[in-house]
């Protein structure tokens, strides 16, 4: 299984980034809508420390998953893709990757403004973005958050959407190389 990628497809590292990061995504979207809508309990204390460490978390992914992504070149699209379709692609790529980073961030900077404690996982402080409370910047950033996150959701849906008409209507091998990796070299001669 190589780890880098190649003409063919995406190596280990970049598939592991993609799913890994794709699963810890849902799961903090479905804590972060859940715990704002409990009342304040024990147990929302528990579940906003949770989706902190789990945002910084998938920052750090995030930002080693580009780290990695720049020194490798992506896998060539299927032939007879039309232009538009790869500038589609390309665009909607890029602007989920400045979703993915902006939205912890953002969630960062919230925390930052409101003077709340941000440790991971309950083993190591992280630093405030502003030095402490901001109530000027406070609704903001909390606003910034929710429009970010809600602008990925859309930006799935389509992603998402193409994925799967790539794969059940054009039956290339977008999905299934981002899956499993490489193809296996046919025999038969194409
Ligand atoms: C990819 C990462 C993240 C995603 C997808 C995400 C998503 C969400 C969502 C869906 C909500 C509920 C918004 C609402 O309906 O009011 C939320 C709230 C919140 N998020 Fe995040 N978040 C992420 C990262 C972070 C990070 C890294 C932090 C802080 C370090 C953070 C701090 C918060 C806080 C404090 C709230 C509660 C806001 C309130 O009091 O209403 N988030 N987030
Ligand atoms: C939170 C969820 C997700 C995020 C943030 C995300 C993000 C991304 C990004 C940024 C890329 C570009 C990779 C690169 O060029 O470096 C990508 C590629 C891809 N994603 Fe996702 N993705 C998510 C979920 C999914 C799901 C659920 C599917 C399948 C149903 C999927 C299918 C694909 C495929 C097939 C590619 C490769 C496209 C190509 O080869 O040009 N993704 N994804």
């Amino acid at each position: 299984m190589p780890l880098r990628s190649t003409e063919s497809g995406w190596g280990a590292l970049v598939r592991l980034f993609h799913w890994s990061i794709a699963i810890l995504i849902l799961a903090q979207a479905a804590v972060g809508l859940w715990m704002v809508q409990l009342g304040l309990t024990p147990e929302k204390v528990r579940m906003f420390a949770l989706h902190k460490s789990i945002g910084m978390t998938i920052l750090a992914l995030v930002l080693l998953r580009i780290a990695w992504r720049m020194s490798e070149r992506k896998p060539a699209d299927p032939a007879g893709m039309p232009r538009w379709q790869m500038i589609a692609a390309r665009a909607t790529h890029l602007a989920l990757y400045v979703l993915i980073l902006a939205i912890p961030l953002s969630g960062w900077w919230f925390n930052s403004t409101a003077n709340a404690p941000l440790v991971w996982f309950g083993w190591f402080n992280l630093p405030s973005l502003t030095g402490g409370l901001d109530p000027v910047w406070k609704p903001r950033a909390l606003l910034l958050h929710q429009t970010l996150f809600w602008f990925l959701v859309a930006l799935l849906v389509v992603h998402v959407g193409a994925a799967l008409w790539h794969h059940f209507r054009q039956r290339d091998d977008v999905l299934r190389r981002m899956v499993a990796g490489p193809a296996k070299r046919r025999g038969g001669g194409n």
